[in-house]
């Protein structure tokens, strides 16, 4: 039939991207003219994609592209968090390690392949350096870290409006490291921690081997913390610390609007409670504008900034680094009595790629990637009609995904698994039961098989 033609034809166009949520379709009018079929067709294949749920009719207005967000967990309308152990260590451990056997399309781990990484550059730099010190090879590097690497990074944090210098950078290793140091120095076990709900695994398990409890604070999937739920939590229970993650979160890539991010800083300063900001996915915005951190609002030092090259440059050179505001000095003398120093050769390396100015060039290039990688996957999944719900981030390369029927996303991980294709069941994000019907995916792998992954969820669904 000509109306499904039509129809199909304008779906495609709201897959790739050509019409964007909230923005207005050719009117009845403007089909009729351009795509030459009658008032009549237009109408029933607009009708045909009102009915799929892609597009709304607003009344007196025209047809708009509808919004594919998740509905918020009903937790988050019902009843209010309340602090609890975290029992999550050894599930996160046993699904991590099945996720990286050889031979399966590798879509869960949220580790870019090496084709998103700036290998040939990082080898070119580490033999240069190394010919020009081969000590850096056995040096340590004690804190607070390499001097070049902390003036370039306290150059960037300036760019997104972070008053800072290089005294005030410590460099880590990764940003794991940051965000225990931070928890260990805050706070002991049986102490509170105000999280996002759901939050990124390697801090349930630093919470949980701290002996800390998380009271997880509800998130909405696009525009993360609610942070009039953390006001209330605030003001019932004895928080230590919150940890927030307002740039393209892990795993649901939520990013926080700047008003909310200013209401945040305001509100944790006013209480007078350390806010520890993971923002390691901060670089990796798929827009023009790289987002402003938390710690940009900070004026008096609650906020204790961590980041690392992970996601971008070098998992495995472990480098990452904190900016603990009132807390750096602490921060400083619990990173030397635990690691005593860093790794020399991976922080002069990674102080001189963005010394040269290749950082931006390389970011450039794998965050229209990841968009790419993103839009691919949306419109393999929606080619399948699955029952699942989704919404593309504006940031980052990892895509959160919630089974529309309240089907448990381990079974599904399973046998996913058995398929050949290792994803992260939503188990692993949170201490309550609220995610066991999503899955996170990573997008930054090699060769993506989008429509055969799509394929092997519709035959596990
Ligand atoms: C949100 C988030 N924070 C921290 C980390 C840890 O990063 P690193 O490898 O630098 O320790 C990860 C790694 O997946 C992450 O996703």
């Amino acid at each position: 039939m000509l109306y499904q033609q039509v129809a199909e034809r304008l779906a495609k166009a709201i897959q790739s991207g050509a019409y964007v949520e909230g923005e207005r379709l050719p009117s009845v009018r403007r089909l009729h003219q351009e795509w030459q079929v009658s008032f009549s067709t237009a109408l029933a294949a607009l009708g045909l994609l009102e009915a799929q749920g892609l597009i709304e009719a607003r009344p007196r207005s025209g047809y708009y592209v509808r919004a594919r967000s998740l509905s918020l967990p009903k937790i988050q309308q019902q009843t209010e968090p309340a602090p609890a152990a975290v029992e999550r260590y050894a599930l996160i451990s046993r699904v991590l390690q099945q996720s990286h056997q050889p031979g399966l399309m590798h879509l869960g781990a949220a580790v870019p392949e090496p084709c998103y990484l700036p290998l040939d550059a990082l080898k070119r730099i580490s033999a240069r350096c190394l010919r020009e010190q081969p000590s850096l090879l056995t040096d340590y590097a004690f804190a607070p870290g390499d001097e070049e690497l902390r003036r370039q990074i306290s150059q960037r944090m300036q760019l997104v409006g972070c008053q800072i210098d290089k005294e005030d950078v410590l460099i880590t290793q990764g940003c794991q490291e940051a965000l225990s140091l931070c928890l260990r120095a805050l706070a002991k076990p049986g102490d509170i921690i105000a999280i996002e709900s759901p939050a990124y695994h390697g801090l349930l398990q630093a919470i949980e081997a701290l002996g800390l409890r998380a009271l997880e604070i509800p998130c909405h999937p696009q525009d993360g913390l609610d942070v009039e739920a953390l006001a209330r939590a605030l003001g019932q229970w004895p928080v230590k610390a919150c940890v927030v993650s307002a740039n393209f979160s892990n795993p649901s890539g939520s990013l926080m609007p700047d008003e909310a991010k200013a209401r945040l800083v305001a509100l944790i300063s006013a209480a007078q409670i350390p806010l520890i900001e993971d923002d390691t996915y901060g670089d990796l915005t798929h827009g023009s504008r790289r987002p402003r951190p938390l710690k940009s609002w900070d004026r008096e030092g609650w906020v204790l900034y961590c980041s690392a090259f992970s996601k971008t440059l070098a998992p495995g050179f472990r480098v990452g680094w904190l900016v603990a505001g009132r807390f750096q000095a602490t921060l400083q003398r619990l990173f030397t009595v635990t690691a005593l120093a860093g790794h020399a050769l991976s922080q002069r390396v990674i102080a001189e790629y963005l010394a040269r100015g290749e950082y931006d060039r390389h970011l450039r290039r794998i965050r229209r990637s990841y968009r790419q990688q993103m839009q691919a996957a949306g419109e393999a999944l929606a080619a399948e009609h699955l029952p699942v719900h989704w919404q593309l981030p504006r940031g980052g390369f990892l895509l959160w995904l919630q089974l529309a029927s309240a089907q448990d996303a381990m079974q599904v991980y399973q046998r996913l698994l058995e398929q050949g294709v290792s994803v992260m069941p939503g188990h692993l994000f949170s201490g309550t039961e609220h995610f066991q019907h999503c899955l996170r995916l990573s997008v930054a792998v090699k060769t993506p098989q989008w429509p055969e992954f799509a394929r092997a969820l519709q035959q596990v669904l």
